[in-house]
């Protein structure tokens, strides 16, 4: 029997289903006549909204990963989680200084950090977590930015901390002030953003609005391509 054919047994929310041996876990829970209405979006491994967390046979350890990227196997115990509660205070970004203190009035948690390193060990991106958090209470908010880039927000990291931070949160806020305060400013852009104020695109961005789904196809595929850039 080939790989593809071959059956393993699963536990759903405790309850046993015999799934394809390839399938990820969201495509045995769809294959077991679950529809997911949350707890599923891009399925592909970039908008982190199928967090979900498992066990393996005879293993005592809470496992996480994404129902999206994680192929099942035999005997594995799934939950699927429908989002991970966590703080997220309200702030105008526009007042806010680039400085510790403000992580110390809005996340004031960040600064609890065990230094258990159980969050990088949880994360499906292999985010360095624990690190972005300590640059954060460092400053260092240009190291917080660049480490916690490729954050999809499943907030894993977060339902295993026990000190009990957001990382994810204290993420975005550490790149919104890196973006805004600390970061180069492109020539370039600040001149493009000056032409489209004034209108210089719009006859053009008319056009292309008008154009139809096939025609617009079309022009990306066979626009031009700098060197490094992918279709
Ligand atoms: S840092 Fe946390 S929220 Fe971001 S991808 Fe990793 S586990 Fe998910
Ligand atoms: S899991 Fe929480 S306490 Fe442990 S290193 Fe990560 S942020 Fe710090
Ligand atoms: S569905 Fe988007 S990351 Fe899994």
């Amino acid at each position: 029997m080939s790989k593809k054919q071959e059956q393993v047994s699963v536990f759903i929310m405790g309850k046993k289903f015999m799934v394809p041996a390839a399938s990820t876990i969201m495509s045995a829970l769809e294959y077991s006549g679950f529809q997911l209405k949350r707890g599923v979006g891009c399925r592909e491994g970039f908008c982190g909204a199928c967090a979900t967390v498992y066990r393996l046979k005879d293993d005592f350890k809470i496992r996480t990963g994404l129902a999206c990227q994680t192929v099942v196997q035999e005997g594995m115990l799934i939950a699927q989680i429908p989002f991970v509660p966590a703080v997220k205070p309200v702030y105008d970004i526009s007042k806010l200084e680039p400085t510790i203190t403000i992580f110390k009035q809005l996340y004031p948690e960040t600064f609890r950090c065990l230094g258990c390193n159980t969050c990088s060990k949880a994360c499906p991106q292999d985010i360095r977590v624990m690190d972005y958090i300590n640059a954060v209470e460092r400053g260092d908010l240009a190291k917080a930015a660049e480490l916690s880039y490729d954050c999809i927000r499943c907030g894993m990291c977060a339902l295993r901390c026990p000190a009990e931070i957001g990382q994810f949160n204290v993420a975005i806020l550490a790149q919104r002030l890196y973006g805004s305060c600390l970061a180069p400013k492109s020539k370039e852009m600040i001149e493009r953003v000056e032409q489209i104020r004034k209108g210089q695109f719009n006859e053009e961005m008319a056009a292309i609005k008008a154009t139809d789904k096939a025609a617009l196809k079309k022009m990306y595929y066979e626009r031009d391509i700098e060197p490094g850039e992918s279709v």
